[in-house]
């Protein structure tokens, strides 16, 4: 495995980084922005609201569905079960650092979450990590800068499908709990891997896509009545049809995707973490995530 020098993209502590809107690319010509609200090429409109870059165009697809979700209600009543899961599965700290572990990079990196939701995952990583992420949906992002107003001005509406930064621009980046719906999840992991710099850390988990199979319509042979329970815990109609009709095997895509990936089993078997095989584990580099420690509240 190739090892690069823990040097990072960039050398000032996190209030001092770049705005997104000067680390990002226009969509369709792939001028940098400069910080502009407007394409230097072409003109294409990047507007920023609520300190939010929009740098995505019109969803389709399964990010649709998504996006709709999870900015409607469905997502708050669905929560409590994604935190029941995290508790269960030994806490969120420790849920969470089995995937983290896996990023290596050094201080004062420059990285990215892709499908960062409201940044649970910011309060993971090493605190001289400056964070920037994206996502299909605007109220996650808006909660995101609620609880954490440090991410101001390093969030963005953008698709991991379609990133709008140039290649290398991070030292690492990731995507956890979101990439089973993923509209085309190799053009994600392929869009991921050109953002980060060669040797830097790729990171994606998310749960096994057949823990619906768990439910019990598949296990009595009449998987619609799963489309019941899937929506009492909090699933619109189209999210939990999506859900019931997704036919994913991760390994298979990531294969394709990035060849000779590293495949890692997590939260006891319910989920995946796979980690790019460039990516250089480098002990010595300071600014590691440790391995997870014992239960933690
Ligand atoms: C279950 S949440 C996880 C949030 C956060 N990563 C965490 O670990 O708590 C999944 C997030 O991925 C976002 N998402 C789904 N599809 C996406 C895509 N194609 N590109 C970017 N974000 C996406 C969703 O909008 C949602 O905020
Ligand atoms: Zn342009």
């Amino acid at each position: 495995m190739p090892r690069t020098a823990p040097t990072s993209t960039r050398a000032t502590d996190p209030a001092e980084s770049p705005r997104i809107a000067e680390l990002a690319r226009c969509l369709d010509c792939g001028a940098g922005l400069a910080g502009r609200a407007s394409c230097p090429g072409c003109g294409r409109s990047y507007p920023e609201s609520d300190g939010i870059l929009g740098a995505i165009g019109p969803l389709a697809g399964r990010n649709r569905i998504a996006a709709r979700f999870y900015d409607g209600p469905g997502w708050a009543r669905f929560r409590p079960w994604e935190r029941l899961f995290l508790r269960v599965q030994g806490g969120k700290g420790r849920a969470r650092r089995q995937i983290l572990r896996h990023l290596h990079a050094p201080p004062l990196a420059r990285v990215l979450e892709v499908g960062i939701g409201d940044g649970e995952n910011v309060d993971q990583v090493p605190g001289d990590w400056t964070v920037y992420g994206v996502d299909i949906a605007r109220a996650p992002l808006r909660d995101a800068l609620r609880r954490r107003p440090g991410l101001a001005g390093r969030l963005a509406l953008a698709e991991g499908e379609a990133l709008p930064f140039a290649d290398g621009t991070f030292d690492a980046a990731w995507s956890i709990g979101g990439f089973n719906y993923f509209r085309d999840h190799a053009a994600a992991l392929r869009e991921m891997k050109r953002v980060t710099r060669p040797g830097g850390s790729v990171v994606v988990a998310d749960e096994v896509p057949d823990l619906h199979r768990l439910g019990i319509g598949h296990l009595i042979g009449v998987p619609r009545l799963d489309a019941a329970w899937l929506r009492a815990l909090g699933l619109d109609r189209e999210f939990a049809d999506m859900v019931l009709g997704l036919d994913l095997d991760p390994a298979a895509v990531v294969e394709s995707a990035w060849p000779g990936a590293s495949k890692h089993r997590i939260w006891g078997g319910l989920g995946y973490c796979f980690v790019h095989a460039d990516t250089a584990p480098d002990p010595e580099s300071a600014g590691q995530i440790s391995p997870p420690p014992g239960p933690t509240p």
